[in-house]
């Protein structure tokens, strides 16, 4: 995907292709010349119903199947995308629960696609079958996601609760294979299916995705029960050195995401060999950060509440209420994620901080604050780190001062 240049970025997710991410290079936007920057989404991930046909052990959405009262209109969605594309062309990941639970997911997929973004999706698998591929084909949608997240069928649906449910995802991909339609895999990686990544991985590959995509548990919604299923700070540390390892020796692009300290990780391992990390060098990788949370990236709920990710449950806006393109431009939330320097700990002095910035939905779940900092990343930046931040800190200060 990127040449010779290492392969993947924070987040990027179904559709994203060469030019299109969601790393700082995008996330940050247009910095003006020695003014402020420009925030502008590159992707959007939208919960268009909340109902699902699995009951996954670890689902932030607590998903059940439904239905839910109040959810979005068609004609809301209609405005949602129309005001998006008004300031924006992100990508839009219609997800779920299970999107196709909705009568109107084609309408909606046109419609974005008609106006001129790229509509990706992430359905569940017991749907997906040739005669819904092709819907999907001809409203446009240009990439699916499935999630994995065992190399056994046993393991997988012991994880999504559902019998059969790794079965649904073999026979959707073998569809999507006759049909010509691209996808990816995300797999949630947690205790229980650590010891199996390298033949999820496997599997993967052979199953023919263009990427695989691990996540890495947030302890939010049902998953917040999973306490004990998390891997430990040290462990967490040594997956994702692995995913490093691994990143130029498979031929699909392997990103772990909501992971943000991996590209701490990735910058320290380079400078270790002596590599300066360009845009030359290094592409997207070189302008990704690892959480984009609120800066080039946002959730919408089944009801249309805004939030930074899908992940932290905290209210930016309502587009309900007030347009997406306001929420974007004005919400508290939203801001706060774009000021690091004033994040909480070390990661608000962290020599990473631009390009890892910590879970903000991992802290909130720990201390209740989605300041505080990131509570599985082992690294202690230096007191020098802690001193820059805090002279800039007070240089801006007596700035506004004047
Ligand atoms: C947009 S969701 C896809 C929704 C879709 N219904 C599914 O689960 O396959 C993307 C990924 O987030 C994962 N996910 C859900 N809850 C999570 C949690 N609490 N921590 C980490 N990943 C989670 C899902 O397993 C899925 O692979
Ligand atoms: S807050 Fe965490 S879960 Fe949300 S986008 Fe950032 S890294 Fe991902
Ligand atoms: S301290 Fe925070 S910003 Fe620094 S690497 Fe760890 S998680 Fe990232």
């Amino acid at each position: 995907m990127h040449g010779g240049a290492p392969k993947g970025h924070p987040h990027q997710v179904p559709g994203m292709k060469g030019g299109h991410g969601e790393g700082p290079g995008h996330g940050h936007g247009k910095g003006k010349e020695g003014g402020e920057k420009i925030w502008t989404p590159r992707l959007i991930a939208w919960e268009l119903t909340r109902s699902c046909n699995l009951d996954c052990i670890h689902c932030r959405a607590a998903a059940r199947f439904g239905p839910y009262d109040n959810e979005l209109t068609t004609q809301e969605c209609f405005d949602f995308l129309d005001n998006v594309k008004s300031f924006s062309s992100p990508i839009i990941i219609m997800t779920g629960g299970e999107p196709m639970l909705r009568d109107d997911i084609w309408e909606i997929a046109k419609h974005g696609t008609d106006i001129g973004l790229r509509m990706v999706m992430a359905p569940c698998g017991f749907l997906v079958t040739e005669e819904t591929v092709q819907k999907m084909l001809d409203s446009g949608i240009q990439r699916l996601s499935f999630s994995i997240d065992g190399a056994t069928e046993q393991s997988h649906d012991d994880f999504r609760r559902v019998k059969g449910a790794f079965a649904s995802v073999m026979t959707a991909i073998e569809n999507c294979n006759k049909m010509g339609m691209e996808f990816q895999v995300n797999t949630t990686i947690s205790k229980h299916n650590l010891h199996e990544l390298e033949d999820i991985l496997k599997l993967v590959i052979k199953l023919g995705a263009k990427a695989h995509h691990p996540f890495l548990l947030v302890p939010t919604g049902r998953g917040a029960e999973l306490k004990d299923q998390e891997i430990s700070p040290e462990d967490y540390e040594k997956t994702l050195s692995w995913f490093y390892d691994m990143r130029d020796e498979v031929p699909i692009q392997f990103k772990p995401t909501c992971a943000p300290h991996y590209y701490r990780i990735f910058r320290q391992k380079e400078t270790e060999k002596g590599i300066k990390v360009t845009p030359e060098t290094h592409g997207m990788d070189a302008m990704s950060k690892g959480c984009m949370g609120g800066q080039s990236f946002a959730f919408v709920s089944h009801v249309g509440k805004v939030q930074i990710c899908g992940f932290l449950e905290e209210e930016c806006g309502d587009i309900r209420k007030e347009p997406f393109s306001t929420i974007w431009d004005t919400s508290k939330v939203f801001k706060e994620m774009r000021a690091w320097d004033d994040y909480n700990g070390r990661c608000g002095y962290c020599e990473f901080r631009s390009v890892c910035g910590g879970c903000r939905a991992r802290a909130f779940a720990f201390t209740g604050d989605y300041m505080d900092e990131e509570p599985f990343c082992t690294y202690h930046p230096s007191d020098k780190a802690k001193d820059a931040r805090d002279a800039k800190k007070a240089k801006k200060a007596a700035e506004k001062d004047k």
